[in-house]
């Protein structure tokens, strides 16, 4: 069987890895890939938002099985595409992808389907928007409806800030979104929880906590993720019977009942106020860095999990995970999430001695000569499995200073609240 896997980052580079384990597969391609993939299994340099000469391309390498890592071409569709083209793809269908393409559509199925969320407002124009904010509480939260790379939210403490985030938004900042939703602001601790789905059932698959904001102790502008670790230390059972009662069940049920069943891994961004869950946001995609961890913790292998859930069987099947704990940390060019220098050789990396319980998953590089450089605001993701959350970021910050790489910067604190908590 060969198989692809489309995307170039770190989610992709640990999706190809687990799949490299598998014995099922002939060939594995990513497509576009990094450096780092193009190691372990073969790059294709294919532009993925163009279906037409992908398929070409799928057809030319006898692909049988595509898996989508980000949420751009599912938005767009990828995968009605390719299911026309009897051509077997692992994610969600165009309409159910709204979950994460469009933020007012996951708020009706909320409202629909009674599944806790912030109280919320849709507006198109500035006079209802500052109504809506003068009959409610500060902080309030104003985001762009379609897609924006985590860059379309903003917390704002003041009616100027948020007037201000209101006339981004509406100008045209984001190309996806002409509409703006305001939202009450929630309070807790935040969680991304993923499942796996298909259209007759699902799977718990894998808990953690990002940390999305590029300073220590979570400060400064938002990011793709700076670190995260796996399980998330604020599960429990009586929490996660809540996360599936409340949030997932009635989500996988409301899309059933409007004949898109959901398909493909399902993360859910909750927040956690008073042990009760809220739906913040959907991503119908694994999450990065979240899914470095979770991929270096399962032990059940990958093609069968993707298979059995194309062929509607995902609940037949057992899904086991290791038991220890499994971080990541991400090594970013300096200036990021702002502008950053690129093309920067990472020359150490090949005399980085790993042992069995390190990895390094690359993400913003490329390889030219023998020689890596970097093309990205995250580049490389070094993910530890331990006993102790301390440990493993004890060895993965060992292992970023011995690469010693002077265009990077990364958070020493990953993990920082469950290790002063000593959970
Ligand atoms: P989103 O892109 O919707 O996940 O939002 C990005 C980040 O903004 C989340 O991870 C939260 O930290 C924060 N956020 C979004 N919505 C809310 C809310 N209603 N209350 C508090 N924080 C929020
Ligand atoms: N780690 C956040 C995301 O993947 O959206």
């Amino acid at each position: 069987m060969n198989i692809a896997v489309l995307g170039s980052g770190g989610r992709e580079h640990a999706l190809c890895y687990k799949l490299t384990k598998s014995k099922k597969i002939q060939n594995i391609f990513c497509i576009p890939g990094n450096a780092g993939t193009g190691r372990i299994v073969k790059n294709l340099d294919v532009d993925i938002s163009n279906f037409q000469i992908l398929y070409k391309e799928i057809l030319k390498h006898n692909i049988n099985i595509i898996i989508v890592g980000p949420e751009q071409p599912l938005v767009d569709g990828i995968v009605d595409f390719f299911n026309q083209k009897k051509i077997l793809i692992f994610g969600p269908d165009k309409f159910a992808a709204q979950l994460e393409g469009s933020k007012y559509f996951t708020k009706l199925l909320c409202n629909q389907n009674n599944i806790p969320t912030a109280k919320f407002g849709v507006f198109n124009n500035i006079t209802d928007a500052e109504s809506f904010i003068d009959r409610n509480k500060m902080p309030i939260v104003v985001k762009a409806d379609g897609l924006a790379s985590g860059k379309g939210v903003y917390i704002c403490e003041t009616k100027t800030h948020a007037l201000n985030a209101i006339k981004e938004i509406l100008s045209g900042k984001f190309i996806s979104s002409s509409t703006v939703l305001l939202e009450e602001f929630l309070s807790g601790e935040e969680m991304s929880y993923f499942i796996i789905a298909d259209k007759n059932g699902y799977k718990f698959f894998g808990s953690a906590q990002d940390h999305k904001r590029v300073g220590e102790g979570d400060t400064g502008p938002n990011t793709g993720g700076m670190g995260a670790y796996s399980p998330s230390s604020i599960i429990n059972n009586i929490l996660e019977k809540k996360i599936r009662k409340k949030i997932i069940e009635p989500t996988l049920n409301g899309l059933k009942k409007m004949n898109h069943p959901y398909s493909g891994f399902l993360y859910a961004g909750l927040m956690i106020t008073n042990n009760e869950p809220y739906l913040i946001e959907y991503n119908v995609r694994m999450g990065d860095p979240e899914c470095q961890t979770i991929m270096t913790l399962l032990e059940t292998d990958l093609v069968n999990i993707i298979e059995a859930t194309i062929a509607g069987k995902i609940t037949d099947l057992e899904i086991s995970w290791k038991k220890e704990k499994s971080m990541c940390i991400v090594l970013c060019s300096k200036g990021y999430p702002n502008t950053y220098k690129k093309n920067i050789e990472i020359d150490k990396i090949d005399n980085l001695i790993l042992d069995k319980k390190s990895l390094v998953f690359h993400a913003g590089t490329y390889e030219k000569n023998g020689k890596i450089y970097s093309n990205g605001g995250r580049v490389l993701n070094f993910v530890t499995l331990s006993n102790s959350l301390l440990e493993a970021r004890k060895k993965g910050s060992s292992l970023i200073k011995k690469l010693n790489w002077n265009n990077g910067f990364f958070r020493k604190d990953i993990g920082w609240k469950s290790i002063i908590n000593n959970k």
